[in-house]
């Protein structure tokens, strides 16, 4: 049996109807047999801060590390806030990367995937992020970029994708970030 990618997918986003959850849920059901993706809470992780990281840091830091140390993959789903990446998703990043030395990110393949009602797709938010993956040392999907703007009608009614072309590019995006991944995969 040919090995099944525990992919950790972090939203950025803790509303509860949230497009960019919707969108990470939809990109879940189009994925290959070769990607498991799971949704990691990060809604519930105090701020970073640098006196919690005692011999009993809080809880949800340390339920959050190790799903993240197990995960072989990384896949990020976010709006823009204010042009950049929202707090509880750089939170997240923050949490991850400490006790110096033993950061949970590194190495694992990842992407980008920003989603807004606005034209410009949080391209702002989708490069602020790669920067930070960059010191990371997460490899990042370059190809094929995924911006995607106009999202405020992309669901209809029933939560199936309304836009055709958009749902056809999820699902482009979702097989390329699958060969990514099994390049890549430690
Ligand atoms: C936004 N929004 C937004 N949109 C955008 O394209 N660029 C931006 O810089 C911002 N800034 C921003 C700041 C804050 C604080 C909020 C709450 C919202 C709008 C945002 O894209 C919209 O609310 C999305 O629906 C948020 O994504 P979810 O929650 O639907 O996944």
């Amino acid at each position: 049996m040919s090995k099944v990618f525990d992919v950790a997918v972090l939203v950025g986003s803790l509303r509860a109807d949230s497009l960019n959850r919707r969108v990470a849920l939809a990109l879940a059901g189009m994925a290959p047999s070769s990607l498991a993706l799971d949704l990691v809470e990060i809604g519930d992780l105090p701020f970073y801060n640098p006196d919690l990281e005692t011999e009993a840091p809080p809880a949800a830091w340390a339920r959050f590390r190790a799903r993240v140390a197990r995960a072989d993959a990384l896949l990020f789903v976010t709006p823009e806030y204010n042009r950049s990446v929202p707090a509880a998703l750089k939170n997240a990043l923050d949490v991850g990367s400490r006790p110096y030395g033993k950061g949970v990110f590194g190495g694992k393949p990842g992407a980008v995937v920003t989603v807004s009602p606005g034209a410009v797709g949080g391209f702002g938010a989708n490069h602020h992020l790669r920067q930070s993956l960059v010191f990371l040392d997460v490899p990042v999907m370059q190809q094929p970029e995924a911006y995607i703007g106009g999202a405020g009608d992309l669901f209809a009614e029933d939560g199936s994708i309304a836009k055709a072309g958009t749902g056809e590019f999820l699902g482009k995006i979702i097989h390329a970030y699958a060969d990514w991944v099994a390049r890549l995969a430690r």
